[in-house]
This record gives structure tokens, sequence and C-alpha cells, in this order.
């Protein structure tokens, strides 16, 4: 597999505890920032009523490509070119939107075109979420996502674990709630927000 992810081995059945409470009425699920495709294969495999439409930007695109073609698991759609700012997603509209360990790898204004994004394609009653460290009232959750946080931003500046509130704030502007906040291992949240029924 290429690009494979370590974390992502570590991170997926926690996320799948809370997924098989949040998906049982979900159709199609739009993930952003999809990565090597370890999670839509781990995740598509466990939901076989779900279409699965995995993203990523064009320069990581080729190895995601392959990496789902060697599984060809069937609910997994073939991969799209996004990147959260370009002007409009070309993608169908979701009930889920899901992104892992994303928000703290984009700049601040990729963040907020998420959002924006997010806020477009999403269906009334769909769910948004999003897995990832964050920080609460300027505080790390712990030592480790302070240091983690540091590592990110020697490495590029524009990075960085994200505060909480000014990422629920983007939320609210595009008409989201704030379903959960859950806290899991290794010192990540999982969360959840709404887009109410029109
Ligand atoms: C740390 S990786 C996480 C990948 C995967 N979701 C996972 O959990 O392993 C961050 C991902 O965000 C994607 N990304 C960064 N900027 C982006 C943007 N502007 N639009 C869409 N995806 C972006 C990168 O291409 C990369 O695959």
């Amino acid at each position: 597999m290429l690009n494979f992810s370590p974390s992502c081995e570590r991170n997926q059945q926690p996320i799948l505890e809370q997924f098989q409470g949040l998906l049982a009425d979900s159709r199609h699920v739009l993930e952003v920032g999809s990565g090597s495709g370890q999670h839509a294969l781990f995740f598509a495999r466990r939901f076989p009523w779900l279409t699965w439409q995995p993203t990523e930007l064009i320069m990581n695109y080729g190895a995601l490509q392959l990496n789902l073609m060697e599984e060809a698991v069937e609910n997994v759609l073939p991969p799209q070119v996004l990147d959260v700012c370009q002007p409009r997603w070309d993608v169908d509209s979701a009930d889920v939107v899901f992104t892992a360990n994303t928000l703290h790898i984009m700049g601040w204004p990729q963040v907020e075109c998420f959002f924006t994004g997010v806020g477009a394609t999403l269906e009334p009653g769909g769910q948004l979420i999003v897995y990832g460290p964050f920080r609460y009232g300027g505080d790390y959750t712990s030592a480790s996502n302070a240091g983690f946080d540091q590592w990110l931003k020697q490495r590029d500046p524009v990075s960085g674990i994200r505060d909480f509130e000014a990422v629920n704030a983007l939320a609210e502007a595009v008409g989201l709630a704030l379903r959960a906040d859950v806290a899991m291992p290794a010192n990540n949240q999982l969360l959840v927000w709404v887009k109410p029924e029109v």
C-alpha cells in the first residue's frame, strides 16, 4: 500500500465503534483528504449499505487510486480529486462528510474553505464527522499534543492543531450544530455536527 499510515491502523477500530452508532441510517459518505484510502477500505467493508466517496488533492490522487484499485471494495467509489479550496466541490451531495487528521495539516484559509464546501455539499439532516487533535480554551489536551503542534509548525508554519472554538464557529456559520464531541485514544477527538432538516 502506498502512503501507508500507521495512525490509520491504530485509530480505525475506535472510530468504527463510534461509527456503529452514527452511520446506521446513513447512505453516502464523502471523505475529504482520504490519504492512502485505508479508512475508506476499512469502513466501507464494515458498512456495506453505504457508498463511500474517497477524495484527495491531485498530488496524492495517484497513490490513493492505486491502493483502492488493488483492493476493489464494491461500495468504494472511484476516487475524485478534491481540493477544499477549489471554486466548487465537483462531487455528489452526501448525508455524511468525514475527514480524519486533515484540519491540522491544512492552513487556516483551507480550513475555512473546508467548512464552506461542507455547508454546500452536506444534505439537510446530514452529519459532518471530523477526527483529529484539537485545543480547548487555548490549551492542548496533552503534553504530547503540544509537542506535536510544535513539530507540525516547524515542518510547515501554516499547519497546526486547531482551536475547537474557532472550528465550531466556522461550522455554526454554515448552519451546523454540534451533536457530539467524543474523546478518542491518543488525545484525539471525534467531532460530530448535524445540518438541520429544512
Ligand atoms: C495527515 S493526512 C491524513 C490522511 C487520512 N485522512 C488519514 O487519516 O490517514 C492529511 C491529508 O489532508 C490532505 N489535504 C491537505 N490539504 C488539503 C486540501 N486543501 N484539500 C483537500 N485535502 C487536503 C492531504 O493531501 C493529506 O492526504
